[in-house]
This record gives structure tokens, sequence and C-alpha cells, in this order.
């Protein structure tokens, strides 16, 4: 089989690429290991950026989540028993939507089936080739039998244990990592929302969040061990512990439910550089994670493969280059914001093993500071509605 762009991977970066490039004319064929049902109930994260919401409204797969999703004009920092909010709208002029991940994946799926599009679930044995030649491939056992792909270009949307990373010369990478010694219990339970808005808690026993999926579903999580077993957290267990942190002094209480899922995630942020050799690009979590505090894993993949799209655009349109070599190099200064963004968020709200009491009063000063400043919000505010990176990236 031949197509003019093989995309390794059918999570966000993946289908979304598909579905521009053919927007665009370029034909694409994308494979994955996992199954259609497996991918469109994989639970993740859930809050897309302004842009984020404005190319899915654009290009026409945005119907469903603005019918479904949640518009959100703020959000509130919870401390010291009081909760703050962070008016982003009024700061920013813009909003963000809480709308699940799957969700999203479910649109694109729908979109590019309906187009006709060539998706291929449960391949294995994925390996790519000849990425310093213009005629790679990449090949892979689908049902039984061996295929090859040939293509022009290769994209890694294979997310952190895919094989495309590894497929650019270990000599001209570097990566750059920090894992942090939490990670988040999450829950998603039957019950009204517990606010209006996310409530992001800073408590001595730990960070909470609190978000929503719907008007009787919720989605919550709180720091933990990432050692921890969800076998060791009873239900009542739980809400004690959700109420401990989240609650307010003034008796602000979050709404118990029915939890019917459980789960823990580790924590870590990571970079790979360069994200491109010869013919292979690497887009969304193939190249970089981020920890879930920011909320910006998704909405990095999407700035990714717009970048993507547009680059390859120009190569078969006009005959350029030029986008497709700088790609690393663009897509990376949004990253390093959003990086440096998550990273920030989760050292202001969790509970470090071992802070001195004088780092603990770093902390609350720092939170007293965002909420008490307009200048300081407004930081903390462009950045979670994403205007910071999208500038970081429009000025390379
Ligand atoms: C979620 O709703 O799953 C969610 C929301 C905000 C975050 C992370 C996860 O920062």
């Amino acid at each position: 089989m031949r197509t003019q762009v093989g995309i390794i991977g059918a999570g966000p970066a993946g289908l979304l690429l598909s579905h521009l490039l053919h927007l665009r004319g370029i034909e694409s064929v994308v494979l994955e290991t996992r199954t259609r049902d497996q991918i469109e109930s994989t639970i993740r994260a859930g809050v897309l950026e302004q842009g984020t919401m404005d190319l899915l409204s654009e290009t026409g797969v945005g119907e469903r989540m603005k019918a479904e999703g949640a518009l959100h004009h703020g959000f509130e920092l919870a401390f010291e028993g009081k909760r703050h909010r962070i008016d982003l709208s009024d700061l920013t002029g813009h909003a963000i939507t809480v709308y699940a991940q799957h969700e999203v994946i479910k649109d694109l799926v729908a979109a590019r089936a309906a187009a006709g599009a060539e998706l291929r679930f449960g391949v294995s044995d994925t390996s790519i080739h000849g990425i310093d030649t213009d005629t790679p491939s990449i090949r892979y056992r689908h049902e039984g039998e061996q295929h090859e792909l040939q293509c022009d270009f290769v994209i890694g949307c294979d997310g952190s244990q895919g094989v495309s990373r590894a497929a650019i010369p270990q000599a001209l990478r570097r990566d750059f990592e920090r894992v942090y010694p939490f990670g988040w219990f999450g829950i998603l339970c039957e019950g009204p929302p517990s606010s209006d808005e996310l409530i992001y808690a800073r408590h001595e026993r730990g960070f909470a969040l609190i978000s929503t999926r719907s008007h009787n579903v919720q989605r919550m999580y709180f720091q933990c061990d990432p050692k921890d077993s969800v076998d060791n957290w009873s239900d009542d267990r739980i809400w004690a512990e959700l109420h401990a942190r989240a609650d307010s002094h003034d008796g602000q209480k979050i709404i118990d439910g029915k939890i019917f899922q459980k789960n823990i995630v580790g924590m870590r942020s990571f970079v790979s550089t360069t994200m491109q050799h010869g013919r292979l690009f690497l887009a969304g979590d193939a190249a970089h994670i981020v920890p879930p505090t920011g909320a910006k894993g998704m909405n990095l993949a999407v700035a990714d493969v717009k970048v993507l799209s547009q680059a390859l655009d120009a190569f078969y349109k006009e005959s350029r280059a030029d986008l497709l070599d700088r790609y690393s190099e663009t897509a990376l200064k949004r990253i390093w914001r959003a990086e440096h963004f998550s990273y920030w968020m989760t050292s202001m709200l969790h509970r470090i093993d071992g802070a001195s009491p004088f780092e603990q009063q770093l902390q609350i000063a720092e939170l007293e500071y965002v909420t008490s400043s307009r200048t300081a919000a407004t930081v903390l505010a462009e950045n979670y509605v994403g205007i910071a990176g999208a500038q970081m990236q429009s000025r390379s």
C-alpha cells in the first residue's frame, strides 16, 4: 500500500493530523495498535484551550464539543480553607471547555470514517524504515498478515511508549526529564457537579482537583503515592480524603456520589529533542509529557499537528521544505512554555514530602500572590487558556 503521509497512532495527535491533512487534500493512513473501542474509552484529562476549541470548530469536528462540553470562564484556587477565583475571561478575553479527551477521539474517528479514511486498528510489530531516504515505509502486522506502507513522510503520534521516538538515532537525541514523587488518584462518580468551575486545591494532606464531565458525571483527583493501589482505597476513605482537602472553611462542601471508576497515574515532565529526523516527525506524547496539573497534554498535541499540517501543506502545494525543516524548533517554543507552566502549577499546589515549613510558606505566599495581584493572575490565566504558548510559537 502507498500513501502520502503514514501516521502511527490514533490518539488526538494522529487522528487530528489525518483530518487536517484531508481538508488540505493530502492523503494519509493511520495505524493503531489498540482497537477502536479501546481508544474511544481510554480515560484521560479534559480541558480544551481556546485555540483547540477554535481549531476543532473551524475544521468541522466541534459540534458535539459545543453542545455537550462545558464552557468555563474561570476556575478556583483553594488554599488555607478559602477559594479564590481566577477569572480567565476577564484577565485574558479567553475561556476553556471541559470536554473529555476520549470524546474528542470519538468525534475525530467518526469524521475520518465518514470521509472514507484508511484507519487500521489492532496492528502489531510496527517498525519504521528508510527515514533517511525520500521513500520511507512502515511495516506492521494486521489480521495475521505482514504489510508495508510506503509513504513520503512518517509521523510518530504513538505516545511515550511507542516505537517512533526510538527511530531517531540516539546520538542526535537529547532527552530532558523530571519524575515527580507523587501521582494522582482519579475517580469518576455519578452525581451533580460540586462547583460551577474546576477547583485546584492545595492542602497539607496533598493536592486535590474537582473537575466535571457532565451534569451527572464528575471527575475528581487527589495526590497520592504513585505506587499505591486503588484496592487500598474504599469509597468512604476516598470521600473522607477529598472532603478534607477540598471543602472550604466557610461550609462549601464537595458532593459525594457513586464512584464507578478509580485509577492512579504517575506524574512526569519529559521533552525529547529533536522532534524530527529525515522524513520522520514526532507529535504529541511521543515527544513530550507534562504532568496533568496544567491540563496541557492534549492541547500540545493539537498545537504540534497544526504546525505540522501547515508545513506539509507548504511542501505539497509550494514545494517548500523550510517549514518542515523548522518544525521541531517551532513546536518546542510552545512545548517548553507548557512544560514550565505545568511544572510551576504542580510545584505550587502539591505536598512535597520533606519540604521544610519555610518551603511550605513559600507555596502559600505564591498562591496569595497569584490570587491577589492582577498581573500575577494574568500570568497564570494566559498560560492556562494557552495564549502564552501561542505567542511563543508565533515568535519563532
Ligand atoms: C480533568 O477533568 O480530567 C482534568 C481537568 C483539569 C486538569 C487535569 C484533568 O488540570
